[in-house]
């Protein structure tokens, strides 16, 4: 399975980065917005920066809605670094964009997918990563967990070879959950993967150890 962190925080890559199992970074527009970046030249610059930290692919989204815009946009981004994964929001001209960016060799994410169907499309446009949001299904009482599996079952009926990217990712057990479905990505929030690693038997265990330590 694959870590992706969910962030433009370059401090917060670079911590992921440094612990090792860093596989990939996730952006979007809100997120660009957080860490004030604004403008075209200061926004590939950022994503040049984060390619440079990290080894695997950086999914940078699309402004555009329409698709010529999509398609411009998403050849540019592709020219910043070879590990620019083109992200590009599911709606009709997005599919149309996806199909045409794959058949140009350029990654593309599909973003902002709700539901099975929309992942099957995904796929049939020949995405190189789908994002099903499950925390956001969460927030409307809706358990997200089931549209990774149901993604998975379809995926998997019929060998795409998509990757299923969970995101929307808000805690250590959305993480597990995930990798116990067969989910390909993860992309998260530092503090959850980081939260992965905490258990209290593992501190009094260890705490214990050095106490006996000294007695060597
Ligand atoms: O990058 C997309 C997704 O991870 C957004 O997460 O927490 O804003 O629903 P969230």
């Amino acid at each position: 399975m694959k870590f992706f962190i969910d962030t433009a925080d370059l401090d917060q890559i670079k911590k992921a980065q440094d612990l090792g199992v860093l596989d990939g970074v996730t952006t979007n527009p809100s997120i660009m917005a957080k860490v004030g970046i604004t403008g075209k030249d200061q926004i590939h610059a950022h994503y040049k920066a984060i390619c440079d930290i990290v080894d695997g692919d950086v999914s940078a989204e699309v402004l555009s809605v329409d698709y010529d815009g999509i398609i411009k946009e998403g050849e540019e981004l592709a020219k910043i670094d070879n590990q620019i994964t083109v992200k590009v929001p599911m709606i009709y001209d997005g599919v149309k964009a996806i199909k045409y960016l794959s058949s140009k060799g350029i990654k593309t994410n599909c973003t902002l997918v709700f539901s099975p169907g929309q992942a099957l499309l995904a796929a049939k446009a020949g995405a190189t990563y789908v994002s099903p949001f499950l925390g956001r299904l969460d927030d409307i009482s809706t358990e997200g967990l089931n549209l990774i599996e149901d993604i998975r079952t379809i995926y998997d009926n019929y060998g795409y070879t998509t990757e299923i990217l969970a995101a929307s990712i808000r805690s250590p057990m959305h993480i597990i959950n995930c990798a116990k479905i067969g989910a390909d990505v993860i992309t998260s929030p530092l503090a959850s993967i980081i939260n992965l690693l905490k258990h209290p038997l593992t501190d009094s265990g260890l705490a214990q150890f050095i106490e006996d330590a000294k007695k060597l």
